[in-house]
């Protein structure tokens, strides 16, 4: 079968801070997804290549104003909360967890009720431009092994994580894992159940290892997790450092910071991805950049219940992986989009400050902003890069996972004035202000996940 080719101009950010307007270019998608080529316009071959492919029925041309992006990479986001999006927020998180949030996790012990709810959410998700969601589940096997197979089914890639947690003090009778035996057996068995719904080399859904978070798991559980994780390659997720609350129950319990004693477990690998972390140390920076590991940066959910700001610029700095993370229902948008903006705007707030009362100069922490084009790099090749995976930006060899950015929607917030904006500008104007109107169409692994166009 011969390469299918798209002919239009796509934005991607290869590297952080760096973005590049494709314009006009050809992209090759071969059988198994994957980009094969990308040829420009003033290449030799590009005027053959082209008629060829649209003899042959082959090509796609993208009108004057729709442009592809690579598809976003939502790094931690809970799936159960799906019904809860938008309210339970007035409450600190410890209060949250118990009073609406487990609870409501309890109820995924219903199969249909799970995959209704998991259905609705992946459909949302793709439609949000989230080709790559990396999920908390609940601690039931047969809710968080339909997830795996809905994600399968709808064609978005996915890490599936059934969430451990034992810890009997701290988890409800009604919702925890009766030992931390089970939880581990139970573990093992959901990761050996995942792998199987897939063959070939690069499943589009895979098992992740969930301990929920320090305050919610034994240290019994903590360190069996850890070597499930060096025995099957899986990779980890948790939450860690979010709050004020957290991060001191934690050190009164262990003595020690989130990360350390993740560290100490063997939870902090390769490509473990550590949900907020906003109060992590420079140490812990330090063991997280040795470990390859990565955080999941979730700025909205931060505004509810961190009690302060991540430190990205640092983190960036220091060459720490570093992707987005909606965290819904912590989070009330499903938007990757969105959650560039809320990254930008945490990061300038970070700068400028908050208090009025204060000097400017003392107001604030200096360089902490970052660019539109950074913003976008996380929301897409670094949360590629923290997980290991060949998606967010168009380069050959890369998976086509994309989006199809249409301006001329009725709907839509984005106007181009041709004559004032660059493409870079152009650019912007999607980032800072293009909705789920615009995204007509969504493409994981070169397959077409959901389109609103005929
Ligand atoms: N810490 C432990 N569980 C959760 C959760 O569900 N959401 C958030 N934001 N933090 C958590
Ligand atoms: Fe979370």
């Amino acid at each position: 079968m011969k390469d299918r080719l798209i002919c239009g101009t796509a934005f991607h950010a290869p590297q952080r801070g760096a973005v590049e307007a494709l314009e006009e270019v050809l992209i090759a998608i071969d059988a198994s997804g994957s980009i094969s080529e990308i040829v420009r316009k003033d290449q030799v071959g590009f005027d053959e290549m082209k008629a060829e492919a649209r003899r042959d029925g082959r090509l796609m041309q993208l009108a004057d104003n729709q442009f592809l992006l690579p598809g976003f990479v939502d790094l931690h986001i809970h799936a159960p909360q799906w019904p809860q999006l938008g309210k339970a927020l007035d409450v600190p998180l410890e209060v949250w967890l118990q009073k609406y949030t487990f609870p409501l996790e309890a109820r995924y012990a219903d199969v249909d009720f799970a995959r209704e709810v998991y259905g609705e959410l992946v459909d949302e998700l793709l439609a949000n431009g989230t080709t790559t969601a990396v999920y908390f589940a609940t601690i039931h096997m047969e809710a968080s092994l339909a997830l795996a197979e809905i994600c399968l089914e709808k064609g978005q890639r996915a890490f599936v994580g059934k969430v451990a947690m034992d810890d009997q003090d701290q988890c409800p009778v009604g919702y925890r894992d009766r030992d931390a035996e089970t939880a581990v057996a139970e573990m093992r068995e959901f990761i050996r159940r995942v792998r199987a719904l897939s063959t070939g080399a690069d499943p589009l859904v895979q098992p992740i290892i969930t301990p929920r978070f320090i305050p919610s798991c034994t240290d019994t559980l903590l360190k069996a997790l850890g070597e499930v994780a060096a025995e099957t390659g899986c990779l980890v997720q948790t939450h860690c450092s979010e709050s004020d609350w957290e991060r001191d129950f934690v050190k009164a319990r262990c003595g020690k910071t989130d990360t350390e004693v993740l560290a100490d477990f063997g939870l902090l690998r390769h490509s473990t991805i550590l949900a907020h972390s906003n109060f992590v140390t420079d140490d812990d920076l330090t063991l997280i950049r040795h470990a390859d590991a990565a955080v999941a940066h979730c700025p909205l959910s931060n505004v509810y219940f961190a009690g302060a700001v991540f430190p990205l610029r640092a983190a960036l700095d220091r060459n720490i992986h570093v992707g987005i993370g909606s965290d819904v229902s912590g989070g009330h948008s499903p938007s990757i989009l969105d959650g560039c903006r809320h990254a930008l705007s945490a990061a300038r707030t970070r700068e400028g400050g908050v208090d009025p009362s204060l000097a400017a100069a003392d107001r604030g922490v200096a360089n902490s902003a970052i660019s539109v084009a950074e913003a976008f790099w996380l929301a897409t090749a670094g949360g590629g890069e923290a997980l290991g995976s060949p998606v967010g930006k168009f380069v050959p060899g890369y998976k086509f996972d994309a989006l199809l950015i249409d301006l001329d929607v009725p709907a839509s917030n984005v106007r181009r004035w041709p004559a004032l904006d660059s493409l870079e500008d152009v650019f912007q104007k999607i980032v800072l202000n293009a909705t789920r109107s615009n995204i007509v169409r969504t493409w994981v692994n070169g397959e077409l996940v959901t389109s609103t166009q005929a």
